[in-house]
């Protein structure tokens, strides 16, 4: 268990002893103590802005399952993701998950990819997933469907799980290390990043004919794109200033737009960062790694590998150019923001926040509901200064049995547009949408961030959520998990 005094927020009945407990951690979370129905829920209304509709205000985040074929088609286990993701009742489905553009952009080698030889297996997908939304909410009125589109950049590994393949941008004093990177390990070069730019606008294309709503160029979580935006030490036309490091975003949207020119663009972005984090050595117990702290960063101020962050304590955000990329998008005409931030892989906390670490870990650096105020206050700023773009909200699946409370009052109170589910989809998708409906909520189904979902990728099987969903529960993966989870 964590080294700090973490309330369970499972054995918390009553919503106001929730709200109390906030306030005595010195944050603000929004939060309802009466859910509304039917027609009078905030979660209910529609959003319209240009000429996008989406029919509520619940989104369903993208979350990969790493069970694709290794030709980058979808299994069964995708379909019955996405399924879940369908019966949610959310309006606004944001990337499915993340989509290689090619091969050797993928980030396992079970990633979905798009291609002419996955269309079919895509489609189907998308197929399913409104079958079952019908089903929950009798009409496809307002569903909007987008396709994440990515390159995994520093986080390749298309060939093996065990086998790194990293594309980098530049060379990272703290990441590099943690990757075994030579100094003179080869940057991708700009001819190279020309081919995975025509990489986008290929593929966007197939998503267009496949039917989707849009495209996200996805901006987040250590993966390629978001890798640009902290390109500081890049030489060339993709790094140092802020116009070249969002070269890439531009050339992509150009394509995008000359290629396929019926979708729309979104972008999740990673809207700040901190330095990388590691179990806290000192404070390991019975070889269970300590809590999180950050890397030794002192000989590196200037901070020149971030976006969001402070140069001078990197540590803390700065949203100087994140409000810079926002007015940037306004600029481009794109309308759809999924804010996120940070990264699994070197910061999960701020990222994910859970209660229990994945394998790769680290016990929480603190409570797990100030990562998600961070990122909700983070939001509401955002909002506040660019009112007329169309913002999702992440990492709400920690708040738990109060979820729903929150949502509603973060809806009703114009923190955000709409309230994105990640882990909470794989136990419980429709917990918003019956919350709306004034369903009594299934505490069985809650979420309550064991972090399986994450640990099973980290061994090579696929994700989902081992503890309450008998799909995983009872399937050939669980023991698997059980033994690789005792080996370490
Ligand atoms: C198993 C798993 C798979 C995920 N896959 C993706 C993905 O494909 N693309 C992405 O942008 N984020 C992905 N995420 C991040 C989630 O979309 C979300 O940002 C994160 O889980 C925090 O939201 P939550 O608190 O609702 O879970 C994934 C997270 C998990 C746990």
């Amino acid at each position: 268990m964590s080294a700090l005094p973490i309330l369970r927020l499972g054995t918390v009945k009553v919503v106001e002893r929730f709200q109390a407990h906030v306030a005595s951690l010195g944050v603000h979370i929004p939060c309802d103590s009466k859910l509304l129905a039917g027609e009078s829920s905030p979660l209910r209304l529609a959003l319209n802005r240009g000429g996008i509709r989406i029919g509520n205000r619940i989104a369903v985040q993208p979350m990969e399952g790493w069970d694709g074929g290794t030709d980058g088609n979808p299994s069964e286990h995708t379909k019955e993701r996405w399924r879940k993701f369908g019966g949610s009742g959310a309006k606004l489905i944001w990337g499915g998950e993340a989509i290689a553009v090619s091969h050797e952009g993928r980030a396992n080698p079970n990633q979905l990819m798009i291609a002419v030889h996955t269309q079919k297996g895509l489609s189907e997908l998308r197929r399913i997933l409104i079958k079952e939304h019908r089903r929950t909410t009798g009409s496809e009125d307002g569903l909007i469907i987008g396709l994440q589109l990515t390159h995994s950049g520093r986080y390749c590994r298309p060939n093996r799980h065990t086998k790194p393949e990293p594309r980098i941008l530049y060379h990272h004093p703290i990441l590099d290390k943690r990757l075994g990177l030579s100094r003179d390990y080869p940057l991708l070069t700009d001819a190279e990043i020309e081919t995975i730019i025509a990489d986008f606008h290929r593929t966007a294309k197939l998503a267009e004919d496949l039917g989707f709503d849009f495209v996200d160029i996805k901006h987040c979580h250590g993966y390629l794109g978001h890798e640009f935006l902290s390109a500081h030490t890049r030489e060339g036309k993709y790094g140092g200033s802020f116009e070249n490091r969002t070269r890439f975003l531009r050339e992509v949207v150009a394509g995008v737009r000359a290629n396929a020119p019926r979708l729309e663009i979104g972008v999740r972005l990673s809207a700040f960062d901190t330095v990388a984090y590691r179990p806290d050595p000192s404070k390991s117990v019975n070889g269970k790694p300590g809590p999180g702290i950050p890397e030794v960063h002192d000989h590196l101020i200037p901070y020149r590998w971030g976006f969001g962050v402070d140069a001078n304590r990197p540590t803390e955000i700065d949203l100087t150019e994140t409000i810079q990329f926002l007015s940037l998008l306004e600029e481009l005409n794109i309308p759809l923001v999924n804010l996120t931030a940070g990264s699994p892989y070197y910061n999960p906390h701020i990222q994910r926040p859970a209660l229990y670490p994945p394998s790769d870990g680290y016990q929480p650096a603190e409570d797990p509901l100030i990562s998600v105020a961070r990122q909700m206050e983070v939001a509401r700023e955002l909002k506040r200064r660019f009112p007329n773009l169309l913002f999702v909200g992440t990492a709400y699946s920690y708040l738990q049995d109060f979820l729903p409370n929150v949502a509603q009052a973060a809806v009703r109170e114009g923190w955000i547009d709409a309230v994105g589910m990640g882990r909470m989809i794989l136990t419980y998708p429709e917990i918003l949408h019956d919350a709306s409906e004034g369903k009594p909520i299934e505490y069985k189904r809650v979420c309550r961030t064991l972090s399986d979902c994450t640990t099973a990728p980290r061994k090579g099987l696929p994700s989902g959520c081992y503890p309450l969903d008998s799909y995983y529960k009872h399937s050939e993966f669980a023991e698997k998990l059980k033994l690789a989870k005792a080996k370490t």
